[in-house]
């Protein structure tokens, strides 16, 4: 197989497990190619692709153009906070302005679920969720299942448990569909609050006490609370999150396995997760951001059609 069976990447729920294998697959090719001395190929030269950014990113943003300017494609970026939109300026007609200067591909961050959706539906170019609210984050979830298979050989049967703010975050699930097309098993931890009720419908455990769940786990990715979407409060205080959901060294080297620990950015160091331990061997967040760039490459890519060429 090498075409993906999308024509947009828009969530990991619209992918096969053939379609992750095969982004992994491509990803392995990027990921020599950005180790080479030279570390660009020509592969979408010719292709132009606009990245908009509707909210806040340090990593997706530098990770998919990044990953844009090593397969040699133009590059157009555009920010929310700087532009027309400021105006008044819809999405749509943003987006058909951008276009119109003959424009392939779009990677789009937006602050409301299904806003990618919504621009697929209504514009002529393929377009890559890069982030919509708390609905999904597919390059995010890829960047990390790809990231367990380097470490642990497979994804296929491990324990991966995702701790924190799973309300509020695309990340949790685009991981749990992710995760669960490749034969993992998937336990969510967290406050009672912060786990909406029809997560155990998506066929993952829930757990509230935290060492109960890393004992469990091969894989622990530890999530920010995300503040910004939180209208009311959810936990009495960040102190006390941190004491019954904070992952620190002594709990960490108090299991009786060494686990692999995950995050995807950005951390707020002395919440959920201390410095020792995001800094630990045990720790992979430095390798996740690496990967990023191999994974982005491979979506683009196979999104371009390229492949068949
Ligand atoms: N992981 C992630 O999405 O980080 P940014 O918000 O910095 O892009």
């Amino acid at each position: 197989m090498t075409k993906l069976s999308t024509k947009h990447l828009l969530g990991i729920k619209d992918l096969s497990e053939q379609d992750i294998q095969l982004i992994f697959k491509t990803a392995d090719n990027f990921k020599d190619v950005i180790n080479r001395p030279i570390k660009k190929v020509p592969s979408l030269r010719d292709i132009t692709i606009a990245n908009l950014f509707f909210e806040n990113s340090t990593r997706t943003k530098l990770s998919f153009e990044l990953a844009e300017k090593r397969l040699s494609a133009d590059v157009v970026n555009f920010s929310a906070s700087s532009s027309s939109v400021k105006k008044g300026e819809t999405l749509i007609d943003t987006v058909n302005n951008i276009l119109a200067m003959k424009v392939d591909m779009v990677v789009m961050r937006h602050p409301n679920p299904g806003a990618c959706m919504f621009l697929a539906k209504h514009v002529d170019a393929r377009i890559v969720n890069a982030g919509d609210g708390a609905h999904e984050h597919p390059t995010q979830a890829l960047l990390d299942a790809y990231s367990i298979r380097e470490k642990l050989g497979t994804v296929k049967g491990k324990k991966v448990v995702i701790v924190g703010d799973i309300l509020h975050s695309r990340v949790a699930l685009s991981n749990i569909f992710c995760l669960k097309k490749l034969g993992a098993q998937v336990m969510v931890c967290g406050p009672t609050t912060l786990i909406p009720k029809y997560i155990s419908s998506l066929g993952v455990k829930v757990e509230h006490d935290l060492r109960k769940a890393l004992e469990w786990c091969d894989v622990a990715n530890m999530l920010r609370i995300q503040l910004e979407r939180q209208e009311i409060k959810y936990f009495p205080s960040l102190r006390e999150y941190t004491m019954m959901y904070g992952l620190n060294k002594s709990l960490l080297d108090s299991l009786k396995k060494e686990i692999t620990v995950m995050h995807p950015g950005p951390i707020n160091r002395g919440v959920e997760i201390t410095s020792d331990v995001a800094d630990s061997k045990q720790s992979i967040i430095l390798q996740q951001v690496e990967n990023g760039v191999a994974v982005r490459m491979a979506v683009l890519f196979l999104l371009a059609g390229r492949a068949e060429n």
